[in-house]
Parts: structure tokens; C-alpha cells; sequence
């Protein structure tokens, strides 16, 4: 892997972070970087299966959405064309729409957080985030956001979750402090003062 930029854009449902991760994939792009742009759950197999489950036409167990979404995950790293790692090693800045932390975050509510942690160590072990930039917004202004734009909304978009997910967001990047790189960003403001945001830190990344 060479020395180029992998960014993880991590927030609550309703946060803005899928506005912020494109405004900041154009902005790297203007700025002459080879960006690849990518999501989870991905659009492949495994993440199409999970999108039928966070809508709610399949049932599944918490802890089997749990290894569901690590499965994905290294499906996203390693695949052999689309994959993170070979788009690095192609050259890309990568930033992808949530990574790890997220599966921290939201199966932490059902299945204990040390154990989600430590099945997705391969992939902190693998490639782990020269930054995870973190849009943190209030859950009440993200159920406010996600009633006012979604047409139906999905397993984890309810008031009373967005509230764990944020406090377990937290405890998340207090336990993980010494290993990773987050950057906490006041979401609760217009888009392009948090985009700016956003930039000036992926700025001091590219330094
Ligand atoms: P989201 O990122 O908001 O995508 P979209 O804009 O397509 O709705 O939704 C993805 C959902 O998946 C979100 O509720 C969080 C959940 N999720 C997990 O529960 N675990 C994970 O590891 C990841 C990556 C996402």
C-alpha cells in the first residue's frame, strides 16, 4: 500500500455525513487527487442482503447482523478490482461513507462492544483509517433530519437507538483513543461550515 489517504466518514443516521464524504471527495478532486468514493454496507452480495435487513423484508439475529456486516467489510477490502486495498495500492485518496466504528456504534446495542471490536480487528490489521472524521450531531436534530427527508425509515432510524448509537459512538472512540485517529466535527451547522471543517483536517492529513 502506498502512502495515500484513506478516510473514514463516520455519523448517526440523519447526521449529513454521506453530504460531507461527497463534498469532500469533490473537493479532493478539484484539487487534482484520484479519488475513490465508496459506502457500507456496499453495494456487492453481502451488502445488498443487509440492505433488505435494514429494511426490514428479512429478519436476522443482532449477532448475525453483527458478523453480516464484518463479512461485508472484508468483502470491501479485499475484493480483487473494487477492493480498499487495491485502490490504494492503484493510487486512490479512498474515503468511504462509514468503516468499523460504525459497527461499533450500532451492534454495540445488542451485542457487547469488546466483541464487535475484536471481529473486526483483521481489518484494523489490514488498513486502518489515516483519519476517521466523525459528524457528530444531536440525535434529536438527526430524527428531526431523517423524518423530514426519508420516505420510510429503517431498523436503526428510531429516537430512542439514535441515542445509544451516539453515546456508544463515544465510549467507542474513548476506548479505541490510542490506536486510532478521530477527528470530531460539530454537524449541528450549516453544510459548508462543517465541509470546511472536514477539509481543514484532511488538509493537515495531506501534510
Ligand atoms: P446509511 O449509512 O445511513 O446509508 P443510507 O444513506 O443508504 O441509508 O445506512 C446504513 C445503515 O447501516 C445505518 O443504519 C447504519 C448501519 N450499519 C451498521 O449497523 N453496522 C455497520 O457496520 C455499518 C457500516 C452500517
Amino acid at each position: 500500500m502506498g502512502n495515500n489517504l484513506f478516510i473514514a466518514v463516520e455519523g448517526t443516521d440523519g447526521s449529513g455525513k454521506s453530504t460531507q464524504t461527497k463534498l469532500l471527495a469533490d473537493r479532493l478532486q478539484a484539487g487534482g487527487h484520484k479519488v475513490y468514493q465508496t459506502f457500507e454496507p456496499t453495494d456487492g452480495h453481502i451488502g445488498k442482503l443487509l440492505r433488505s435487513i435494514l429494511k426490514g423484508q428479512i429478519t436476522a439475529d443482532q449477532t448475525a447482523i453483527a458478523a453480516m456486516f464484518l463479512a461485508d467489510r472484508l468483502d470491501h477490502l479485499t475484493h480483487p478490482t473494487n477492493g480498499l486495498l487495491r485502490k490504494l495500492e492503484e493510487g486512490y485518496t479512498v474515503i468511504t461513507d462509514r468503516y468499523y466504528f460504525s459497527s461499533y456504534a450500532y451492534h454495540s446495542m445488542y451485542v457487547d462492544m469488546d466483541w464487535v471490536i475484536a471481529c473486526n480487528k483483521a481489518c484494523a490489521d489490514m488498513l486502518r483509517p489515516t483519519a476517521t472524521l466523525y459528524i457528530d450531531v444531536p440525535p434529536a436534530i438527526c430524527m428531526q433530519r431523517i423524518q423530514a427527508t426519508r420516505e420510510g425509515t429503517e431498523l436503526y432510524e428510531r429516537a430512542d437507538l439514535l441515542e445509544k448509537i451516539h453515546a456508544n459512538y463515544q465510549t467507542a472512540f474513548d476506548k479505541l483513543a490510542t490506536e486510532e485517529t478521530v477527528y470530531q466535527i460539530n454537524g449541528n451547522r450549516p453544510v459548508a461550515d462543517v465541509a470546511n471543517d472536514v477539509w481543514a483536517r484532511v488538509e493537515a492529513c495531506c501534510k
